[in-house]
């Protein structure tokens, strides 16, 4: 029998009641849904609006439906159109009226609010969690290959040579990034809608900051409309994925890249690649290409959150039942993604002689020896045409600057003196970028000292929620 029986002659079309039910997809509330009724039910009792006899009732009906749910034994039943109707069905089935009087002064409005802000919390947490781990494998990696130089690309050519610890810290800073959009989803999600009821509030005393304090909100939602109608921290967490993961996707595509017998610069570990069912020889970045083809899956949650919400009026429509089946999935691919990519980088081999190999090709010196030529008073556009003119005939002859003679230079302009040599290795190049944020190693370790002092606090601000 519907919750709404009273009102009906008829009852709803079988196919119907299937296509509005969400349990399958919101049974997974079940712990913040019982989590929020207990506060619920102590709250009216403590404002006398129910007795404590069939508040403590409650609690311990809801109790054992919450050890059978876990345990896998609770019994739903095809007429449960969502977690919250199973739970209280089964509520007023174990102990009678106490249950059928838990929804006083509560609509399943502000309910389902209720239960997917403290969810959201929980799964944030998690994933704040997860990304300092992997942000601690990349750290660990920089450490591991401190010395190793690997091309700097601009349009994917050799652009300048960088510290293979500098490119991983990028991503590291990019990551660090996204902590802060979770974060500020977190706050987004922590303020209570518990109480607001259908749309406007109800007449029973309430006291909403006490449920609220109960459930660990930091905050009340001063608007009962907003409060049920309010989806920004579902958008605000899928946004926050949805960034992490195009995060994640551009460093798989390095990975795959990087890991081509054409770099060759690292080897994923066996544990993270595939092999071919008809090429003996093949060893896939799988994972890495898995996380790249997910980002497009969470941007598409991103999408349909906001496409939903758009064009909703106040305040609750059925409409907001979608919000869930993209933010969980969300949620879900950026905590495996995370927990995959953390063990991917930090079981992969870094091939620092490929690396060198390659640092030697592409000119990279080009603009060191036209700077070169600068400071020693020929206007910059004149020194770009030298050293453009240098290139062409390392080009001719199949070499790279450094394998010119002095004469060479000398010919090309006699502002060259022997101490040119000292700018045309990979070292010398990188080491002389020691503006703040350049790849030079001083650069890099006083980089590498900003990045942990705040791992460590980016930690405790994590460890300092509720
Ligand atoms: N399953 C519903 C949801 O997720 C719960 C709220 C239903 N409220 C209503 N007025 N029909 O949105």
């Amino acid at each position: 029998m519907a919750l709404w029986s009273g009102r009906f002659d008829g009852t709803t079309e079988e196919s119907a009641c299937a296509f509005g039910a969400s349990l399958p997809v919101d049974k997974r509330l079940f712990v913040q849904d019982i989590a929020g009724s207990r506060a619920h039910a102590a709250m009216l009792a403590a404002q006398g609006v129910i007795s404590t006899e069939d508040a403590e009732l409650i609690d311990q009906g809801l109790a054992s439906i919450l050890r059978d749910i876990e345990s896998g034994s609770f019994d739903f039943e095809l007429s449960d159109e969502d977690i919250h109707m199973a739970i209280e069905r089964a509520l007023t089935e174990r102990i009678g009226d106490a249950g059928a009087r838990l929804h006083t002064g509560r609509s399943r409005n502000d309910q389902v609010a209720t239960d997917t802000r403290l969810y959201t919390k929980a799964r944030l947490k998690a994933l704040m969690d997860a990304n300092l781990a992997l942000r601690e494998s990349l750290l660990h990696k920089a450490k591991q290959h401190s010395s190793a130089i690997l091309p700097g690309y601009t349009h994917l050519q050799h652009a300048q040579p960088v510290l293979f610890s500098h490119h991983l810290l990028a991503y590291y800073w990019m990551l660090s990034r996204d902590f802060k959009r979770l974060m500020s989803a977190f706050e987004c999600a922590d303020a209570s809608p518990l109480g607001a009821a259908a749309l406007a509030g109800t007449s029973y005393p309430l006291d909403r900051s006490a449920s609220a304090e109960a459930l660990g909100f930091s905050q009340v939602i001063p608007n009962s409309l907003d409060a049920v109608s309010d989806r920004d921290f579902v958008a605000d967490s899928i946004y926050a994925a949805s960034l992490s993961m195009v995060h994640l996707s551009r460093l798989c595509e390095e990975i795959i890249l990087w890991s081509t017998s054409e770099f060759g610069f690292i080897t994923l570990s066996d544990s993270y690649s595939t092999g071919s069912s008809i090429m003996p020889q093949k060893k896939n970045p799988d994972f890495a290409e898995l996380i790249r083809g997910k980002s497009g899956r969470v941007i598409g949650d991103l999408i349909g959150i906001l496409t939903t919400l758009k064009g909703l009026p106040l305040a609750y429509n059925k409409d907001l039942q979608e919000d869930k089946e993209g933010l969980f999935d969300a949620l879900d691919t950026l905590e495996e993604s995370y927990r995959v990519m953390a063990g991917m980088v930090a079981t992969l081999t870094v091939n620092e002689n490929a690396m060198e190999l390659q640092v030697k090709k592409g000119f990279m010196a080009a603009t060191d020896i036209a700077d070169y030529l600068a400071k020693k008073g020929l206007p910059f556009r004149r020194a770009h045409e030298i050293v453009g003119a240098l290139v062409l005939l390392c080009e001719q002859r199949g070499c790279d600057l450094e394998d010119l003679s002095l004469d060479d230079y000398k010919e090309a302009c006699d502002l060259f003196d022997a101490d040119i040599v000292d700018y045309l290795n990979p070292e010398a190049l990188v080491k002389a970028r020691k503006s703040f944020g350049g790849t030079a190693p001083d650069a890099v370790s006083e980089q590498l000292n900003l990045a942990l002092n705040l791992q460590q606090s980016q930690k405790d601000q994590l460890t300092a929620l509720n």
